[in-house]
């Protein structure tokens, strides 16, 4: 029987892997699948595994309080490394681009076990953006011998570094999978800061940030724009969920705390997220998964970043890419509260990610490599 070990340590991950995980687990007879976490995040990862019922087999709690790059990648690569002797996968999952993502991916290479690379082929081609995440993508790419491509253009992202076709499957993204599972109609929020929101009368901002490229000057000017645009619009609430990182979290403050009309709240779990996604009027994050998330709910994101691997919604309208400067958040912030023309030209939901079936179409492809009950495999097609 194909034993396959699921690697992941991080919030987006894991959000990324859970449908994938509950497919898998579906497939006990054909398929022995097991759940590794780095725990390079802690409290953020264990939201969503309490979230999606997964209790992992092997737990090798990285974290620690600042790490740096060469602390995650060096206990990441140690720990996997005695899992996988132990366990001896025919198929090691990762996903994405973080430094878990990574070490993943190398160490099953230096064991000489499969690595499948779910969330591949996406690309900025500049090496310091975002950091080190373009690289982290880019090196499990080259270790990797399947690669689940969320859309044609990161199909042909890896046609063109010279991976074989074969290898290559368009499968929509699991963070789609995710998404509709979670945000549900009606959707009653439990924490008390959100549910006293009047969503009628204002207009939620909804504000994330972690990237390390913009720790420090940038994520300072990102806020002093926020504070401009809330003490110039009465009508408008900021709801700031705020990573765990300390490094973000002392900015912050500094910057936003005391501010009326400003939440300032812990990170939150995944359901009222992505529900709290659904009642904004605006999204503006540095984060990956919301470039993907938004426009699926017609929310218009403005990405407080200077490149993007995500240049589908780009392309759909829904998504800008702003940077961090001060007063061109400030003016593509005020644009979309002062002209409703172009803001319904932004909310409209666009869908070029997923429909909801990309874990089933991993599984599809797995089979299908493997010799596994005699499947095929269907790509994602976008409507
Ligand atoms: C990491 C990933 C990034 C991903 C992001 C998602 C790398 C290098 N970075 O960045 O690709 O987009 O996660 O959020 O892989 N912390 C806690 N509790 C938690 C999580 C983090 O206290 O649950 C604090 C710790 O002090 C930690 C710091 O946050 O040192 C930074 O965490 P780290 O994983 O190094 O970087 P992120 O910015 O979260
Ligand atoms: N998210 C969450 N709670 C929060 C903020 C974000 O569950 O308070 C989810 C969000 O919906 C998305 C993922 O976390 O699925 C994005 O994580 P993050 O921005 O940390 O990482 P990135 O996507 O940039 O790698």
């Amino acid at each position: 029987m194909l034993k396959i070990i699921t690697v992941f340590g991080t919030r987006p991950e894991a959000i990324k892997m859970a449908p994938l995980v509950k497919e898998l687990a579906k497939c006990r007879g054909e398929i022995d699948c097991k759940v590794a976490v780095t725990a390079q995040h802690r409290e953020m990862l264990d939201q969503v595994l309490a979230l999606f019922e997964i209790r992992p087999d092997y737990d090798l709690d990285i974290m620690r309080r600042r790490q740096t790059l060469f602390d995650i990648t060096c206990r990441a690569l140690a720990g996997l490394r005695e899992v996988f002797e132990a366990e001896k996968p025919g198929l090691v999952l990762v996903h994405g681009d973080t430094t878990t993502t990574f070490a993943a991916a190398l160490a099953a290479y230096y064991l000489q076990i499969p690595v499948g690379h779910v969330e591949a082929g996406l690309r900025t081609r500049d090496k310091f953006s975002p950091f080190p995440e373009e690289i982290n993508r880019r090196l499990t790419g080259a270790l990797a011998d399947l690669h689940f491509a969320p859309t044609a253009n990161a199909r042909r992202n890896l046609l063109g570094e010279g991976v074989r076709g074969e290898n290559i499957f368009v499968t929509g993204n699991t963070v789609i999978d995710a998404l509709l599972a979670t945000v549900k109609p009606g959707y009653i929020f439990a924490d008390p800061v959100l549910s006293r929101i009047d969503y009628e009368n204002r207009r939620v901002l909804l504000i994330t940030t972690h990237r390390r490229e913009n720790l420090g000057g940038p994520m300072r000017e990102i806020y002093q724009a926020l504070r401009e645009v809330v003490e110039n619009y009465r009508d408008v609430e900021v709801v700031f969920p705020v990573h765990k990182n300390p490094a973000v979290r002392n900015v912050v403050s500094e910057e936003l705390g005391g501010l009326d009309r400003v939440r300032l709240i812990e990170p939150l779990d995944y359901q009222p997220f992505a529900n709290l996604i659904k009642h904004s009027y605006l999204v503006l994050s540095d984060s990956g998964g919301l470039q993907e998330e938004a426009p699926a709910l017609g929310k218009p994101v403005l990405v407080l970043r200077g490149t993007t691997e995500r240049p589908e919604a780009v392309d759909a309208g829904t998504v800008r890419l702003v940077g961090t400067g001060r007063e061109t958040v400030v003016s593509e912030t005020r644009r979309l509260l002062d002209d409703s023309v172009f803001y319904g030209k932004m909310a409209n939901a666009a869908n070029p990610y997923g429909d909801g079936f990309a874990s089933k179409r991993i599984i599809q492809a797995i089979k299908h490599k493997f010799g596994i009950s005699g499947e095929t495999f269907e790509e994602f097609r976008p409507c």
